[in-house]
C-alpha cells in the first residue's frame, strides 16, 4: 500500500502547480526586468524562478518515492504587463505570501488525515517560506529606500541559493 494517501497526493499535485507557477511568474518578471535594462533585478528573479523549479521536483520526488502519482495540471499565463519594479517586487512578496499559506493548508490537511510521512518535507517548506518572505519583503523595502530603480537594480546581487547582497 503507498504511504501517501489519495487526497494527500491530490493536494500535493495542486501544489506542484502552484510551484510551477511561481516559477513561470517569476521567469515573466525576469525577462520583464532584463527587457528594461534592469539586469541584476532580471538575475535575481532568474534564480528564483530556478528555486521554484526546484520546489516541484521537491515534491515530485516525495510523491513518488511514497508509491503516489504525479499529475501536472495546466498552468494560468502569469501577469507579464508590468508597470515599474516597485510593482513587481510588491507582487512577488504578495506571491510568497500566498505560497506560505499553500504550505500552511498542508500542514492541516496531513494533521486532519493523521498522515506523518510528510512531516520533514512540510517542515522543510515552512523554513523556506520563512527565507522566501524575508528576501522578498527585503526587496521591498530597498526598492523604497533607493528611490531610483537603476541605483537599486545597480546594487543588487544573488547568487544561486543567497539571499540580496549590496556592494
Ligand atoms: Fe516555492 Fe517561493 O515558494
Amino acid at each position: 500500500m503507498a504511504l501517501i494517501s489519495e487526497k494527500f497526493n491530490d493536494a500535493l499535485n495542486a501544489q506542484i502547480q502552484e510551484e510551477l507557477y511561481s516559477a513561470y511568474l517569476y521567469l515573466g518578471m525576469s525577462y520583464w526586468l532584463k527587457e528594461h535594462n534592469y539586469n541584476n533585478l532580471g538575475e535575481w528573479y532568474f534564480i528564483q524562478y530556478n528555486e521554484e523549479l526546484a520546489h516541484a521536483y521537491k515534491f515530485m520526488d516525495y510523491i513518488v518515492e511514497t508509491g503516489g502519482s504525479v499529475k501536472l495540471l495546466a498552468l494560468d499565463s502569469p501577469k507579464i504587463d508590468w508597470k515599474n519594479v516597485e510593482e513587481i517586487v510588491n507582487a512577488a512578496y504578495g506571491h510568497e505570501q500566498h505560497i506560505t499559506g499553500k504550505i500552511n493548508d498542508l500542514v492541516i490537511l496531513a494533521e486532519e488525515l493523521k498522515e506523518f510521512a510528510p512531516r520533514e518535507l512540510l517542515q522543510w517548506f515552512i523554513s523556506e517560506q520563512i527565507e522566501e518572505e524575508a528576501s522578498s519583503s527585503e526587496l521591498v523595502n530597498r526598492q523604497k529606500e533607493f528611490h531610483n530603480d537603476m541605483l537599486f537594480d545597480h546594487h543588487t546581487h544573488r547568487v544561486s541559493g543567497s539571499t540580496t547582497s549590496e556592494e
